[in-house]
């Protein structure tokens, strides 16, 4: 049997050689579980969601669209003082938002996957597992645009600057994929992180946005698990240098993720009217909001920590992101310096019409 030809510089006999992962039993029956519940489990954006049941028409002025206080923005003081109609609005634009930014992200996720599977060997497990969550990402993009669609809000998605940086950062998949997973995380743990707490929050909301985030919680679980999985193998093998500059990109890329996927873009704040030092005080100068960008991360700390990307200099850059904090015990544990959060009381409704017209 033809061999296939060995690379003559050493540099590219590593890269090859970590592609090769088969060697390892644990990570290969490991990806092997997560492949098998891709196929056992998954959602389809037009069967799993019936799209034209009158209970999933949007309809003008219903108060299920308010903001949670799981949301940042909903839990700020202004919002909470604004008309209710004012609060339906914004809300609507916001969740529009959030979908459209989450869909832009995994546009860029699903070219970097596919940029790194295109040179695994062979029999990888890794090819497979990739490509299942690929298809799973391309169903949630559908599933987003559906839903900021039905809402009818024409939304901007992510600020423009990344936008415009969007070509060129899958590129990274296939030199750097350390980096390239630390960046899907970035975008996987705030997206998870703001949709599990409003679920967890229990209040009551329209049924696509209940419906669409649990689609995305259940198949994202999955996802996370996987980066986590191919950073805790593939960072320690890393030579010193490329690892040190890592430890210094990471806390980096989750900033910067982060705030482009939580913060709106400029069109939202002058669309409503709200003031600088609302918009500041939400992004993230008061304590709720700092509480927030630590928590997100717990999971991410405890990766670094896991695979030697906590060095002095790293957790000096953490804490000048402001994303510092304590690292998770394990995955997914749930935040232990928690600020409660009340119930939602709602703004009395300016028309009775408007309350009638909520189908059952
Ligand atoms: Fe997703
Ligand atoms: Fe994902």
């Amino acid at each position: 049997m033809a061999r296939v030809k060995q690379p003559r510089t050493k540099i590219m006999r590593r890269w090859r050689s970590n592609m090769e992962v088969r060697q390892d039993k644990a990570y290969t029956e490991r990806l092997q579980t997560l492949s098998e519940g891709s196929v056992r489990r998954n959602f389809s954006p037009y069967v799993d969601i019936d799209w034209d049941d009158p209970a999933f028409e949007v309809i003008p002025n219903d108060p299920r669209w308010v903001l949670t206080n799981s949301d940042p923005i909903g839990r700020h003081p202004w919002y909470r003082a604004q008309p209710l109609e004012k609060q339906i609005e914004i809300g609507m634009w916001r969740q529009a938002n959030v979908a459209k930014v989450g869909l832009h992200f995994e546009s860029i996720l699903m070219r970097g996957m596919l940029g790194y599977v295109f040179w695994n060997p062979n029999g990888s497990p890794e090819y497979r597992y990739c490509l299942h969550e690929t298809i799973e990402e391309g169903n949630h993009t559908l599933m987003f645009q559906e839903m900021v669609n039905h809402i009818g809000m024409d939304v901007p998605g992510m600020p423009r600057m990344l936008k415009w940086v969007s070509p060129f950062v899958p590129l990274a998949a296939q030199p750097l994929p350390g980096l390239f997973f630390f960046g899907v995380l970035a975008g996987e743990e705030p997206i998870d992180h703001l949709q599990k707490s409003i679920l967890r929050e229990g209040s009551e909301l329209h049924p696509i946005m209940e419906r669409v985030m649990a689609i995305h919680v259940a198949e994202e679980a999955r996802h996370i698990s996987f980066a986590h999985e191919f950073l805790e193998r593939r960072v320690p093998l890393m030579r010193r240098g490329p690892r040190f500059v890592l430890s210094l990109f990471v806390p980096i890329t989750m900033r910067v993720l982060c705030s482009a996927i939580t913060k709106p873009p400029k069109a939202f704040w002058r669309e409503f009217d709200i003031p600088r030092s609302v918009k500041k005080d939400i992004f993230f100068k008061s304590p709720e909001a700092r509480q927030m960008l630590s928590d997100v991360f717990g999971d991410v700390r405890m990766l670094c920590h896991d695979t030697g990307l906590m060095n002095p200099l790293a957790r000096l850059v953490w804490k000048l992101c402001r994303i510092s904090g304590d690292a998770s015990r394990y995955r997914s544990e749930p935040n232990r310096a928690h600020l409660p959060i009340e119930a939602r009381p709602l703004a009395p409704m300016a028309t009775a019409d408007a309350v009638e017209s909520i189908p059952a």
